[in-house]
């Protein structure tokens, strides 16, 4: 990608990582990521706004040098991760006067991981602001959005945020610029369930300090600029702070079929009881999938049979990784299946730690019978009594003029086709209409024909 002007004396000149697939080694990020960078100049002054994965340096310098930027006088370093702080070693060196502008913590983070000299960096106090002439920068702490050191930055006359990793989306488009792609919606969400969702309370805090703010543009630090701010905001608000749905995520592994049985019994009986259910079966994990379902999720149900003497190891995966993203889900039950004892249950359930009330879990000796189906039976009555007086989950949110059509749930296993992700596994492209789906296509879960699939409202 070329650099892009935002505005005059404002471009773009971060770099996008089409080929990357996998995030903090465990997140799936199917469509890739840019890395943005921003330089702003003023009449006296020039200044950049993050850098990029240090692998990514030398096209950084290159598009730099492109705009013929002899001199940087501040490089704010927004957060110290290093997919955006990584080449601040490389820009010092390029540009020998330019100071490093972050917070007091952010110091302390950059010394720790890159070394970078003392004297090249400057603090910048909550809502501090330097001139650049005619431009003013203004830095606002925002700990927590994602790192404790994190701080955004706020482009005062041109009413430019950029706000690093909120906001942001792994997505590699052809042009950061843009809204229209259909993928902008969700993988928004998705972004904000792996990285933001563990710090709601803070993220919302942050929302309530930018809401006086005259936005106009979102530049974050992934993914493209947001040019409708209050759209994003009021998703975040809703993620970050809405009440959970009427929707139950059922991550589950099954390794002789008794464990997905009990899950499809359990998904069906939720259907048939208006509850919402999405089965994820954890033996090809989309953990990314997974995170962004549970944004809107008022019950989890993990399913797991036993693994030698404790709880199959991917279910303890799976568990663990809910603790970290704390999602905001009211219920939570498993079910699964034991061959000759041990502690499944106890294991499995000693590795969630959320603050939700426990419903009856349902573990079966062998394979499930018409007593452990009726007992599934009664695990989706006190799920539904719970969800009660919850909305459905919303309809993934879509760009105006490229709505690929209406999810579909599974009947047999209730596993739901939604167009704006489509099926990878199955190679359908994400904005396939389920009415364009290919002949032999197949339910991912339970192997259903597409005549066992009901329209979703
Ligand atoms: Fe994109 Fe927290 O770094």
């Amino acid at each position: 990608m070329a650099t892009e002007e935002l505005r005059p004396g404002v471009h773009w000149v971060g770099v996008a990582d089409r080929g990357r697939r996998e995030f903090d080694g465990v997140l799936p990020i199917p469509a890739g990521t840019t890395y943005n960078a921003y330089l702003v100049r003023g009449q006296q002054k020039t200044a950049l706004v993050d850098t990029v994965e240090p692998t990514f340096g030398p096209q950084l310098l290159a598009h730099l040098q492109a705009l013929g930027v002899e001199s940087i006088d501040y490089v704010v370093s927004n957060h110290a991760e290093q997919d955006h702080s990584g080449s601040l070693p490389a820009v010092l060196e390029r540009y020998a006067t330019a100071k490093v502008l972050c917070t007091a913590e952010a110091r302390r983070l950059l010394a720790d991981h890159l070394d970078l000299p003392a004297e090249r960096i400057d603090e910048v106090g909550d809502g501090s602001r330097i001139s650049l002439g005619g431009r003013t920068l203004q830095f606002l702490h925002a700990p927590w959005t994602h790192w404790p050191e994190t701080m955004v930055t706020w482009l005062e006359e041109d009413r430019v945020l950029f706000s690093c990793d909120l906001f942001g989306s792994h997505l590699a488009g052809p042009a950061v610029r843009t809204t229209e792609d259909v993928r902008l919606p969700v993988e928004a969400k998705r972004y904000f369930a792996a990285i933001l969702m563990p710090y709601r309370d803070h993220v919302v805090r942050a929302l309530d300090r930018f809401a006086p703010l005259p936005l106009e543009l979102i530049a974050p630090s992934h993914g493209p600029v947001i040019s409708d701010p209050k759209s994003m905001l009021d998703r975040y608000r809703e993620w970050a702070a809405g009440k959970p749905r009427n929707l139950a995520v059922l991550p589950f592994v099954s390794m002789h079929g008794s464990t997905r049985r009990m899950i499809e019994h359990l998904a069906e009986a939720l259907a048939a009881r208006d509850v919402e259910a999405e089965p994820f079966d954890l033996s090809d994990p989309d953990l990314g999938g997974l995170a962004l379902a549970l944004v809107d999720a008022a019950t989890i149900v993990l399913g797991a049979p036993a693994f030698l003497a404790g709880a199959h190891p991917k279910a303890v995966q799976a568990a663990f990784l809910i603790n970290c993203l704390r999602p905001k889900a009211r219920y939570l039950s498993m079910v699964g299946s034991y061959g000759w004892g041990g502690y499944l249950r106890e294991q499995l359930l000693g590795q969630l730690e959320l603050s939700a009330e426990l419903l009856e879990p349902v573990v079966v000796r062998g394979a499930p019978r018409a007593a452990d189906f009726a007992a599934l039976d009664r695990l989706a009555d006190a799920i539904a009594a719970g969800h009660e007086s919850l909305d459905p989950p919303p309809p993934v949110p879509r760009v105006p003029g490229a709505d690929s059509g209406a999810r579909h749930r599974c009947k047999k296993c209730g596993w739901v086709y939604d167009p704006a992700q489509g099926d990878p596994k199955g190679k359908v492209e994400p904005g396939t209409a389920f009415e364009d789906l290919p002949e032999h296509w197949y339910c991912p879960l339970c192997g259903a024909s597409t005549q066992r699939f009901k329209e979703l409202a």
